[in-house]
């Protein structure tokens, strides 16, 4: 770990980078556990992202976290890669092993943790089919994680097929199939588990066209959205008595392995860091 008096160094990077939550999220900890280090975001376009990357050792970095749009570069320039991260192809948390830089994708364990914490016991009475609606790359993190619990079937469903086609072609699981959304509503009676990786329903974009009313009582609805904090529908779920689970879990449990590596102690989720990074969001929107 490189440490100086003021500690180890992590950072950020993305294009644009100037919402991160990230910053606020690590430092929160750092003051928390009373420990030396900081926490920046740096702004790097694609086209400087390389350099940036070979020269993280040389400027005192412990490592850091990759968002938009590097996190498949970042992944080909790691001298190492973490099983997950090699399935999904991208890293969203970088550190140093000796010189080997090492890349990990955290996205999927801080999907299960949120959902772990929030919504106790939501995989032990029956993971026999999850749906998770949406194709990018949020989507396969979620599919992966999914896979890795031990779901029996999963059903990748996507407003335009052909992705969910060639999301499912490159998951290579075959409990995975792929399906547009009127395929998923017909499987909802089944299903244990329903996800919204879209960005429907997120701040400023048009509200999820996908009714739960067919989904079982003992059924969990996760939303990755984070802003706003209920979707429509996460409120669509509740009024039917669903157990639900939204974005901000997932956005605070993936960043919790990143910090242990850089900073040398696991930190937690607590009711008080998600307060401060809620107040946060709802500062920015007023
Ligand atoms: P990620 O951020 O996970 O990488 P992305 O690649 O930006 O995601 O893709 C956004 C996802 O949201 C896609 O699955 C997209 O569906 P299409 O592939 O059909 O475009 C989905 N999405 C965005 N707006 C949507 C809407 N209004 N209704 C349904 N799906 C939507």
């Amino acid at each position: 770990m490189c440490r100086d008096m003021t500690g180890p160094k992590a950072f950020v990077v993305g294009w644009p980078i100037a919402h991160s939550r990230s910053p606020l999220i690590h430092g929160t900890w750092l003051k928390q556990l009373g420990l030396p280090g900081s926490y920046e975001k740096i702004a790097v376009p694609p086209e400087d992202f390389p350099a940036f990357v070979a020269g993280l050792r040389a400027a005192g970095f412990a490592g850091g976290n990759v968002t938009i749009p590097h996190k498949q570069t970042a992944a080909a320039l790691c001298g190492k890669l973490t099983a997950t991260a090699q399935r999904l192809g991208a890293v969203n948390t970088l550190w140093f092993e000796g010189d080997v830089l090492v890349g990990d994708n955290t996205d999927g364990a801080g999907f299960l943790g949120a959902l772990d914490q929030e919504a106790p016991d939501w995989d032990k009475r029956r993971r026999d089919l999850a749906i998770v609606l949406g194709a990018g790359g949020a989507a396969r993190a979620v599919a992966d994680a999914l896979l890795t619990r031990g779901f029996g079937r999963l059903i990748i469903a996507n407003r335009t097929l052909d992705r969910a086609d060639a999301l499912v072609r490159q998951i290579r699981d075959a409990r995975c199939e792929a399906s547009g959304f009127l395929g998923a509503q017909a499987a909802l009676p089944r299903a244990d588990l329903l996800v919204n990786t879209t960005s429907a329903g997120m701040l400023g974009q048009p509200p999820l066209d996908f009714a739960v009313d067919d989904l079982p009582e003992h059924a969990v609805v996760d939303d990755i959205v984070y802003v706003p904090r209920v979707t429509p529908l996460l409120r669509a779920a509740s009024a039917r008595g669903l157990r639900t689970v939204g974005g901000l879990g997932m956005l605070l449990h993936q960043a919790a392995p990143g910090f242990e590596h850089w900073f040398g102690m696991r930190p937690k989720v607590t009711p008080e860091l998600r307060a401060i990074v809620e107040a946060d969001i709802a500062g920015e929107r007023r």
